[in-house]
């Protein structure tokens, strides 16, 4: 595995953004919607760093990718709560083609919240497919398949605490099963 950005890398991207966040909302409570599961480790490190009154509110975003086409997005909105009049913090750990958050605020704007800002934990430079850019984006990253952090390929590889790219061996191992 190639290690793109460390755990200490993480946690000072991560300490900047609380920072930000303090400094707009200062006390004002927000509810933050995480769009699960690749947003989990991100959201268990942010939240410890904000100080602000919050709310955890949880989404399910799966997309079908078939063939050539990248397909619909699912959403499950099981553990959400109500958002209309609420200002909410839309988080989610990668921006690529941009779809996956495009749908989502589109989704949420229709509750009603008094307010959305969005933040992500890296932004794939140039992918973007959607007028929409997040407000936030801890790091910018290169068109390249990562892991870890809460990121999955075939829904492993979450829980490794640095962000890293899977090389040939990688892939090797991965496919024997290991
Ligand atoms: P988008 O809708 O194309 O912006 O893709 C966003 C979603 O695709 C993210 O929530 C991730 O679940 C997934 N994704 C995109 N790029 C990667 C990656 O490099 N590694 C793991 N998941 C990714
Ligand atoms: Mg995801």
């Amino acid at each position: 595995m190639k290690i793109l950005l460390s755990e200490s890398q993480l946690q000072a991207g991560i300490v900047d953004l609380a920072g930000r966040l303090r400094a707009r909302y200062e006390q004002r409570p927000i509810t933050i919607v995480a769009i699960m599961t690749g947003s989990l480790v991100f959201l268990a490190d942010l939240i410890r760093r904000l100080d602000m009154p919050l709310h955890i509110s949880l989404i399910q975003a799966s997309s079908y990718r078939g063939g050539t086409t990248s397909g619909d997005l699912s959403l499950s909105s099981t553990m959400m709560l109500d958002i209309t009049g609420r200002d909410c913090l839309l988080l989610d750990d990668i921006f690529d083609t941009g779809k996956t958050l495009s749908r989502i605020l589109d989704w949420m704007w229709q509750q009603q919240p008094a307010s959305v800002t969005t933040a992500v934990l890296l932004n794939k430079v140039g992918q973007s497919r959607v007028a929409v850019r997040p407000d936030y984006s801890v790091f910018d990253i290169p068109n390249e398949f990562v892991v870890g952090y809460g990121l999955d390929y075939d829904d492993l590889y979450r829980n490794l605490p640095y962000v890293g790219v899977m090389e040939a061996e990688d892939l090797r191992q991965h496919a024997s099963g290991r």
